[in-house]
């Protein structure tokens, strides 16, 4: 029955959006958080580029609650990883044939993601790429905000992966000692950064369940690739600076 709640949500598309490969039963859940993920990192990048846009307009405040709303999302993604904690390996083993290449490896709603934080890999050519990341544009509010930020880091290659510097990490030693107006959003870019890795760490504990150290769909080595993803900071300079406070 169409109905407005059917039709303003675009149900009967979404209803039909999971179509298993497989008699495998939990295919289904696999698929679904798959689909249920691809559709929060849309929402995430949607918060991250408004935080964006706000901090590139000096707009404190309206960086703080994107980035605040953007949290909640990135708890929803971190336990989204319950969905499949029930799979064994002899059922995803049962599926991953008809996955043939694809991988997750593939998002581009999560390479988005990784350019919006600044964790740029030049062979995704996605807008994103060029564009300063979030952290770009916090370190040019510290240095219009008259927190000197060296202009090597103010007017890079935004597409180059970045390169963490000791008078970034200088920057936020003056926030963290003698600048409340800003520690706000330090410690706001700190939380995101930990459910970044959470997502990361999470992602890497399921494919340990599931499939040990096999290689993955995607061609890598599987844990040991993921696993140099769960140690890569995000916002170097505000890790490396609680090594001096
Ligand atoms: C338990 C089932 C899963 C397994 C065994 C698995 C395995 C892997 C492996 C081995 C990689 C490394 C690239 C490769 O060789 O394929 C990878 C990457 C990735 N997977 Fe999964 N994955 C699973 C579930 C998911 C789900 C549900 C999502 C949600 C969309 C997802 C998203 C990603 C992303 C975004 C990457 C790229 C990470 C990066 O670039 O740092 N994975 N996955």
């Amino acid at each position: 029955m169409k109905t407005a709640y059917s039709s303003y949500a675009a149900l009967d598309v979404l209803h039909d959006l999971q179509k298993p490969r497989t008699e495998v039963s939990a295919e289904m859940s696999f698929m679904v958080t798959t689909q249920v993920m691809e559709l929060l990192f849309g929402l995430l990048a949607h918060e991250w580029v408004q935080a964006r846009q706000a901090l590139r307009e000096d707009d404190l405040t309206g960086a703080t609650a994107a980035l605040r709303r953007g949290l909640h999302v990135q708890d929803v993604l971190v336990t989204s990883w319950d969905l499949l904690a029930t799979m064994t390996p002899t059922e995803y083993g049962a599926f991953r044939e008809q996955l043939g290449e694809a991988s997750g490896f593939q998002s581009s709603a999560y390479r988005r993601l990784e350019y919006l934080l600044g964790n740029k890999a030049p062979k995704f050519d996605l807008p994103e790429l060029t564009e300063p990341s979030l952290y770009d544009e916090t370190l040019a509010l510290l240095h219009r905000r008259g927190i000197p930020v060296p202009a090597s880091h103010l007017e890079r290659d935004f597409a180059q992966p970045y390169e963490p510097h000791p008078d970034v990490e200088k920057a936020w030693r003056v926030v963290y000692e003698s600048r409340p107006d800003l520690v706000q959003l330090a410690e706001l870019l700190m939380d995101v950064a930990g459910r970044v890795t959470l997502w990361r760490q999470r992602h890497y504990a399921s494919v340990r369940r599931v499939m040990g150290g096999k290689p993955g769909t995607g061609g890598t080595s599987g844990l040991t690739w993921l696993r140099r993803a769960v140690d890569r900071d995000s916002f170097p300079e505000l890790w490396s600076v609680r090594d001096t406070l």
